[in-house]
């Protein structure tokens, strides 16, 4: 099963093997993580699940961001240009050993 490393925001990280075809925010909420709120569950629609992907090589295993995700990203704070919505990212095996980084508030 793809491992996917979520860091908090204090640094905290937490690896965690994630089901192929799970989202990577799925991953996180269900294993009680901090930092990943998903209070849309997963529709593209709230902007609480909001991530840092900062290696370029995992970034470009993962397909863009639709207008919806730009759009919804637009209502997170602290974007960067390496931002993402992590219930837009499938878990494939490609994607083992990801790093995602949480912001410090998902508010
Ligand atoms: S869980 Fe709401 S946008 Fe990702």
């Amino acid at each position: 099963m793809p491992k996917i490393k979520y860091i908090e925001h204090n640094g905290k990280e937490h690896e965690i093997e994630v089901p192929e075809g799970w989202s990577v925010m799925e991953g996180a909420v269900k294993n009680m993580l901090p930092g990943i709120d998903a209070d849309c569950g997963g529709a593209c629609a709230c902007a609480t699940c909001h991530v840092y992907v900062d290696d370029p090589a995992f970034a470009a295993k993962i397909p863009p961001k639709t207008d919806m995700e730009e759009t919804m990203l637009d209502f997170a704070p602290e974007v960067q240009p390496t931002s993402r919505l992590s219930c837009q990212i499938k878990v494939t095996k490609e994607l083992d050993g990801l790093v995602v980084r949480m912001p410090e508030s998902q508010h």
